[in-house]
């Protein structure tokens, strides 16, 4: 199996990333009710995201946790919901990719998803 290499083997990996997501009931609704994405301007964007967190090609602008904070003000993200994301992002980089690219997302992803709960946690306190 190869490893990610480039931005077409990212847009690979997204695609069936959110092919799981959205078969998947119990964390689809955040994508189809509570923010109804459009999936072919949605996946271009992590694509990019994930070009500069992992090739650091660079691109990305916005601010990511805040975005999911704004989520989280609509329906509140669970832990059992980062656990089910990171479950299918963590399986879809085993099913097409191996390697150190391969790994490096996988443990990016994880601590994205743990700064991110933190932030939801904090929020909330204040
Ligand atoms: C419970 C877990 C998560 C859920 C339910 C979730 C849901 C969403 C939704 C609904 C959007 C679209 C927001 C919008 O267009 O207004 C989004 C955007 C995005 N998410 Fe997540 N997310 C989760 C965790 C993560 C994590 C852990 C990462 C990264 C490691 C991530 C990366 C992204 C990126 C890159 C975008 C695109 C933001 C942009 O438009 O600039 N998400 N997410």
């Amino acid at each position: 199996m190869k490893d990610i290499e480039n931005q077409e083997d990212l847009y690979l990996l997204v695609d069936e990333f959110y092919k799981k997501l959205l078969a998947d009931p119990s964390i689809s609704y955040i994508f189809t009710d509570v923010v109804k994405i459009k999936i072919l301007e949605h996946l271009p964007i992590l694509v990019t995201f994930w070009s500069q967190a992992i090739l650091g090609t660079g691109g990305y602008t916005k601010n990511l946790t805040e975005i999911h904070l704004d989520i989280d003000k609509k329906e509140h993200l669970t832990p059992e919901l980062f656990n089910i994301w990171l479950g299918h992002f963590n399986t879809t980089v085993d099913e097409l990719f191996a390697g150190q690219k391969a790994e490096q997302i996988k443990t990016q992803a994880l601590s994205i998803a743990t700064i991110m709960q933190i932030k939801i946690i904090n929020n909330k306190k204040g």
